[in-house]
């Protein structure tokens, strides 16, 4: 029995795994084990004998026993102390250690008007970067003849030779999704799509792609004062500044009757920019009472709905308001400019935190 005792403890004690220790319990104890055999001995035994063997093969059973659950809650510990010595993480550490990237100024101003607009009830709508003449020309009362398509400086698609069909174009304006918007919702309507228009054309202040905003609004009380106040609002707003006077200049667009350049009063003084104060203007995009025949286009009855609408350049709002004086840099990547005039990523902006 002694020898039972020393195996057993001995191979227990040395046993790697839970899969392991298994094995020697069945070995040992199992219905065929040794030890159980050995127990079943016990009725061949004389009166004496089994008086001395009985106790201690039962004391020789619990002491395996106990020495396999102890085996086995220890191999348990030392299977969660390496568990938890492997996922182990250092919760103090700072979650950026280094800033890696930043959110680019279009972005960032993008988010910025979003959330303003949103306020003033307004949803986000999008449309197409490549589009069909129709929706950027035609349905916005631009007909083929129109000079204002020529004005554009349109990059047209290339279509499939023998494909006669007019070719698509990668939109000069975002007012297309004017057209798009009221076909889907019909009226009325409240949106802003902001997103990237196409032209060709390349100086310190044009880029062949560019961002800009338009502004829809469509009810059957809508007036030209709907969308000063709109514009007021949003101004301010952007600015971070208690009141902006807006000025409309008699303008024309196809799309629009009356049409309005939009301008905000503003100063230059020692050559830094200060907005709703001064004399001087800053023109800030084209604005109108939406044409009844672009209504029509869109589905939209003339007669009984009319609105606004408006376009804003977004890289031009943000150079005004990060003081960034070339557009061109926009868009060359060059990450000592990104670092500079880039945003973190952990600052969304909202008009209760603060925009920027
Ligand atoms: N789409 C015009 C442009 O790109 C701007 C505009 C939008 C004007 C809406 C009036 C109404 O110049």
């Amino acid at each position: 029995m002694d020898d039972l005792r020393s195996k057993y403890i001995d191979l227990i004690a040395g046993a790697a795994s839970e899969a392991a220790l298994e094995d020697l319990r069945v070995q040992a104890v199992g219905k065929k084990g040794e030890i159980s055999l050995k127990m079943r001995e016990l009725g061949k035994m004389t009166p004496e004998e089994r008086q001395k063997a009985g106790p201690a093969l039962n004391a020789l059973k619990d002491e395996v026993n106990a020495a396999l659950a102890a085996k086995k809650a220890a191999l348990a510990d030392a299977a969660l102390e390496e568990r938890l010595a492997a996922e182990w993480l250092d919760v103090t550490l700072p979650t950026r250690p280094t800033r890696q990237g930043s959110i680019h100024p279009v972005s960032q101003v993008t988010e910025e008007i979003t959330a303003i607009f949103a306020e003033l009830g307004f949803a986000v709508a999008e449309g197409p970067q490549i589009d069909s003449d129709w929706y950027n020309f035609d349905a916005l009362n631009m007909p083929d003849h129109h000079s204002a398509r020529a004005e554009m400086d349109t990059f047209y698609m290339a279509r499939s030779e023998g494909d006669d069909r007019p070719p698509h174009v990668l939109r000069t304006h975002t007012s297309p999704v004017q057209i798009r918007t009221m076909e889907k919702l019909g009226a009325p309507i409240r949106i802003i799509a902001p997103g990237r228009v196409y032209r060709s054309d390349y100086d310190m202040t044009h880029t062949p792609m560019f961002h800009q905003v338009e502004g829809l609004c469509i009810d059957t009380d809508i007036s030209m004062a709907h969308l000063k106040w709109t514009l007021e609002e949003f101004a301010a707003a952007f600015f971070e500044v208690d009141h902006i006077e807006v000025r409309f200049r008699a303008s024309h667009f196809p799309f629009t009757e009356p049409s309005a350049e939009i301008d905000f009063r503003c100063s230059w003084e020692g050559g830094t920019l200060k907005l709703g104060e001064g004399d001087d203007w800053l023109e800030a995009g084209g604005s109108g009472m939406v044409h009844p025949k672009v209504l029509q286009a869109g589905g939209v009855d003339p007669a009984k709905y009319q609105g606004f609408a408006f376009g804003l350049g977004i890289d031009r709002l943000a150079m005004l308001k990060y003081g960034i004086p070339d557009l061109r840099a926009f868009f060359e990547s060059d990450l000592r400019w990104l670092k500079h005039y880039g945003f973190t990523s952990l600052a969304q902006p909202n008009l209760h935190g603060g925009l920027s």
